[in-house]
């Protein structure tokens, strides 16, 4: 079978992760004190935290509510908000039970592997994916395999296969792992038939789906499908949001949905004392009385400029035989070079340059890609990205023309 693995064995993986961990603090750094202009990292906008806002949260919570958010417990009314946006945004009921929140969605993803994942259990990955996810699934012991992307998500009848191939050669399959709207790395979101195509693929296999939503809210244009959380009927997907993309990641609030029978078997599993009282009493006090949609809607415009102005910057500087997306919403446009072009080698020359990125091997598991740029609009300010975008596209005509 010509499936591409990643396992705890496999040398690469573990270079690139430990590179990665070892060197974020570093880029964010590089990103000011050096004056290299960073599409590397999907960090949200520094100037649009509601940093005011949060301290009178704050103030407020401190003389109402003082004892529940200084002590061990649940995140003050967190949950009673969830299942109230959900019912608003969803069109869908649920209750308390059916929610869990968490440590970011990060540890969510932590806790589902700790619930379904034996050693060797295989997780099915998009091609690309959020590399974060990978390296928590190996940390699992899972053996994580990719399944292809296009223009409009994972493609479902190689997904389908893919899991044929791996139940006819005694591989356990638990879940499949995706983020189907404004994907991290490429943007790309999964239409309406897809999602249900998709259900019908892990319902027929019995295949769970993790379901991430992390860039949920974060639409610049038309309208997005409903979550595979809110179109299954058969119990057969978990659901992971945060509240780190349209609030602030310091937070470290995230959650997990799904049926309450699995839901009760994670929450027996987080043992840590309980998900910040301190946080989500903050963030249920801001997020009521509909503080958090009017920032939401803030932050539509700001990203919204953000993704047109790297745009019109590919539009400018980009060679021909370049390609790329427009997504819909999100932090990522995903660029495909020449395939001469190896941007894992060009960015010595990049950050020498001026100018950091993520190149797409590392958001493969197999580590493929390698003409690929995830590029992150999110964290450079507005008047960055054109001289950014002005750079990159002189280092790849460089690489181009010394026929790398
Ligand atoms: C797709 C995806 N899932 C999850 C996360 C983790 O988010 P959190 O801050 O909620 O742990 C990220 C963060 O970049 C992400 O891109």
């Amino acid at each position: 079978m010509s499936t591409d693995t990643a396992t705890h064995n496999t040398d690469w993986t573990q270079d690139l992760l430990a590179h990665r961990a070892a060197t974020l603090p570093q880029a964010i750094n590089m990103a000011g004190a050096e004056g290299v202009i960073s599409f590397s990292y999907g960090l949200p906008d520094e100037e649009s935290f509601p940093a005011a806002d949060l301290s009178q949260a704050a103030a407020e919570v401190m003389s109402q509510a003082a004892p529940a958010a200084l002590q061990y417990g649940a995140p003050g009314p967190l949950s009673a908000y969830l299942v109230d946006f959900i019912g608003r945004d969803q069109k869908r009921t649920v209750t308390p039970a059916n929610l869990l929140v968490t440590v970011g969605s990060s540890q969510a993803l932590g806790l589902v592997c700790q619930l379904l994942i034996d050693k060797g259990d295989y997780i099915i990955v998009e091609a690309p994916t959020f590399l974060g996810a990978v390296r928590t699934f190996l940390n699992a012991e899972a053996e994580v395999v990719e399944t292809p992307l296009d223009d409009e998500g994972i493609v479902i009848e190689e997904l389908d296969k893919l899991i044929t191939d791996l139940k006819a050669d005694g591989k356990r399959v638990k879940f499949i792992y995706t983020i189907p709207t404004f994907q991290n790395p490429t943007g790309v979101t999964l239409g309406l038939e897809r999602r249900k195509a998709l259900l019908a693929v892990a319902k027929k296999h019995q295949v769970m789906i993790l379901e991430d939503d992390a860039y949920a809210g974060l639409i610049y244009e038309g309208e997005v499908p409903p979550w595979l959380w809110t179109l299954d009927e058969d119990d057969m997907v978990l659901h992971c949001g945060t509240f780190s993309k349209v609030l602030a990641a310091g937070l470290r609030l995230g959650w997990i949905g799904g049926p309450p029978a699995i839901v009760s078997r994670i929450a027996a599993l987080k043992v840590d004392g309980g998900t910040s009282p301190f946080a989500g009493n903050i963030a249920a006090q801001y997020a009521k009385d509909g503080r958090l949609e009017k920032h939401i809607l803030k932050l539509r415009d700001i990203y919204r400029r953000k993704r047109d102005r790297t745009l019109a910057g590919l539009e400018r500087y980009m060679p021909d035989g370049a390609r790329w997306n427009t997504p819909q919403g999100g932090f990522f446009i995903w660029l495909e070079l020449p395939e001469s072009v190896d941007t894992v080698k060009m960015l010595r020359d990049a950050i020498a340059a001026g100018v950091n990125y993520t190149p797409g091997p590392a958001c493969f598991a197999s580590r493929k890609g390698k003409n690929t740029i995830r590029l992150a609009f999110s964290h450079l300010t507005v008047d960055k990205i054109d001289p950014g975008l002005r750079i990159l596209g002189e280092v790849i005509q460089r690489q181009l023309a010394n026929g790398n």
